[in-house]
C-alpha cells in the first residue's frame, strides 16, 4: 500500500506535491483551490515590502508544436497588501489543517524579518520559505538573488530568520550562480532545516522582429527576466544532484523547475528531492495536473515494490560520477531495426555531416545501414530517428578490463605503478 504523506524537514503534507511560490499562491481563493484538487502543499506567493508591478510582464518559448516550452517572468513579490495575504493563510489553515502551508518571505533588514516571521506564524503557517532568487527588480534593492549570489550574506540572513522562527525554515536557491553547492551550504550554516531549487535563471526569451524589441515589452523596453518551464528542468536536476551529492551537505531538498508530469515527479526524487514544487505547469494547464502526479507517481512506486516518496529519494543521483571515473571500454553501437524503419534518412545526414560519417546509404535501399567498426557510440543517430527505438544503442562485451583515464595509457599524466 503506497502512502504518499511526507514529513519534509518537519513541514507534513499528505504528498509531496506543492505549488511553488508564484502566481498560483496569490489568493486564498487559488489555494484552497488546488488543496480541493489534490496539491499537498502551498508555498505562498513572495511577502515582503509594497511593490509594484509592470505590464506586461511574462514572456514565452514556444518551440515548434509545444507552446510554453520555456517561459519567463518580470513580475516581482506579492502585489497585494500584507494583512489581505495573512487573513487569506488564515482561513487556509483553518480549512485545511493538514496540508502544508509555507510562507515565503522576502525583507531587507533584520527587524522586518522577524516581525514578518512573527505575523506568519501568528496566522499558524507550517514554515518558511526564504526567497534568496528573484532575479530582477527585488536584487536591484539588494534583496532576492542579490542574497542568494552571496553566501556570506545568505547565511546571515538565515541566521537571522532563525533566531525568531519556530517554524521549519526553507531556503529557495537561485540557479543565477556557478557552484550551487557554495550557497546550499551557506544556508545549511546559517542553521536552515531545508532548501529548495531552482528559482528562476536569468534570461530573454526572444525579440518581437518587427519593432525590435525584446520580450515581454513594456513601453518599448524590456528587461531579463527570470527563466523556467520544461526547458530549465536538466539545469534544476543536475543543481538538486550536485547539492544532494555533496559529502557536507546534509539537508532535505525540494525540487523544482520544469516540473509538469509524474515522471517529472520521479526523477526529481531520483536525483535527491523528499518534495517537489510545480510553477509553469498549474499556469499553462491549472491545478487538475496534480491527478497525473498522484496516480502516476504512486503507480510508480507500486511497479518498484516501494512504499513511501523518499525510499526513491537519491537512487539515480549516487550513480553520478566524475567524467575521470566512467570506463572508457565500455562500448555501445546504434542498431537499426528494419522492420520500424520509415527510411527518412534523417540518421545519415546526422551522422555524415555532424558525427562520424558511420551510416552508409546501399544502392538500391533507402534504409540506411550502421558500418559498426566506425560506430562511436555517440547516441545522435537515436536522438534523431524519429521512430520510438527504432535506433537502439547495444552494448558489445569486448572482454576488456574497466579502464578509467587516471590509468589510461594515454593520459601523461598517469601514475604508473
Ligand atoms: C510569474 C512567476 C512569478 C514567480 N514569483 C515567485 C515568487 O514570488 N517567489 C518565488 O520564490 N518564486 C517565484 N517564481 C519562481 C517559481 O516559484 C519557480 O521557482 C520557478 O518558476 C521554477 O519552477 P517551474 O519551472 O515549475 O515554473 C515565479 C515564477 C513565475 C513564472
Ligand atoms: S552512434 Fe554516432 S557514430 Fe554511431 S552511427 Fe549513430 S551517429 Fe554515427
Ligand atoms: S532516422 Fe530512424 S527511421 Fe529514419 S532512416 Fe534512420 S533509422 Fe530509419
Amino acid at each position: 500500500m503506497i502512502d504518499l504523506n511526507v514529513n519534509f524537514a518537519g513541514i507534513k503534507s499528505p504528498n509531496p506535491f506543492w505549488l511553488a511560490s508564484a502566481p498560483p499562491t496569490n489568493t486564498g481563493y487559488q489555494v484552497m483551490k488546488a488543496f480541493r484538487s489534490g496539491w499537498g502543499g502551498a508555498v505562498w506567493k513572495t511577502l515582503g515590502q509594497p511593490i509594484v508591478n509592470v505590464s506586461s510582464r511574462y514572456g514565452a518559448l514556444h518551440y515548434r508544436d509545444k507552446r510554453m516550452m520555456g517561459f519567463n517572468n518580470i513580475e516581482l513579490i506579492t502585489d497585494r497588501p500584507l494583512e489581505a495575504n495573512l487573513a487569506e493563510m488564515a482561513e487556509v489553515k483553518k480549512n485545511f489543517p493538514h496540508h502544508a502551508l509555507i510562507a515565503s518571505l522576502m525583507f531587507e533588514g533584520k527587524e522586518e524579518w522577524h516581525d514578518g516571521i512573527r505575523r506568519c506564524e501568528d496566522v499558524g503557517v507550517d514554515g518558511f520559505e526564504l526567497n534568496y532568487g528573484c532575479p530582477h527588480g527585488m536584487c536591484e534593492r539588494g534583496m532576492g538573488s542579490a542574497v542568494g549570489q552571496n553566501p556570506a550574506v545568505a547565511e546571515k540572513i538565515t541566521s537571522w530568520v532563525k533566531e525568531a522562527a519556530t517554524k521549519p525554515v526553507i531556503v529557495k536557491l537561485t540557479p543565477n550562480i556557478t557552484d550551487i553547492t557554495a550557497a546550499g551550504l551557506a544556508a545549511q550554516r546559517g542553521g536552515a532545516d531545508a532548501v529548495s531549487l531552482i528559482n528562476t535563471i536569468n534570461s530573454v526569451t526572444g525579440i518581437d522582429l518587427k519593432t525590435m524589441e525584446p520580450n515581454p515589452r513594456v513601453g518599448g523596453f524590456s528587461s531579463h527576466g527570470g527563466y523556467c518551464g520544461p526547458a530549465v528542468k536538466p539545469i534544476a536536476l543536475n543543481m538538486v544532484s550536485e547539492l544532494y551529492n555533496h559529502p557536507d551537505f546534509k539537508l532535505p531538498i525540494s525540487g523544482i523547475g520544469g516540473i509538469e508530469t509524474w515522471a517529472d515527479c520521479v526523477e526529481f526524487f531520483l536525483m535527491g528531492a523528499s518534495t517537489v514544487q510545480v510553477c509553469t505547469a498549474v499556469m499553462h494547464y491549472g491545478f487538475r495536473i496534480v491527478t497525473d502526479l498522484i496516480d502516476g507517481f504512486s503507480n510508480y512506486l507500486e511497479e518498484k515494490g516501494m512504499r513511501r516518496p523518499t525510499d526513491l529519494t537519491g537512487i539515480a543521483a549516487k550513480k553520478l560520477r566524475r567524467w575521470e571515473n566512467l570506463d572508457l571500454n565500455y562500448k555501445v553501437i546504434a542498431h537499426i531495426d528494419e522492420k520500424k524503419c520509415i527510411a527518412c534518412q534523417l540518421c545519415y545526414i546526422a551522422c555524415e555531416d555532424g558525427a562520424h560519417q558511420s551510416i552508409r546509404l546501399n544502392p538500391g535501399s533507402r534504409i540506411p545501414e550502421i558500418i559498426e567498426d566506425h560506430c562511436v557510440g555517440c547516441n545522435l543517430c537515436s536522438h534523431v530517428c524519429p521512430v520510438e527505438d527504432c535506433i537502439t544503442m547495444v552494448s558489445i562485451d569486448r572482454g576488456l578490463p574497466k579502464l578509467t583515464w587516471p590509468d589510461h595509457p594515454k593520459n601523461p599524466l598517469r601514475k604508473t605503478a
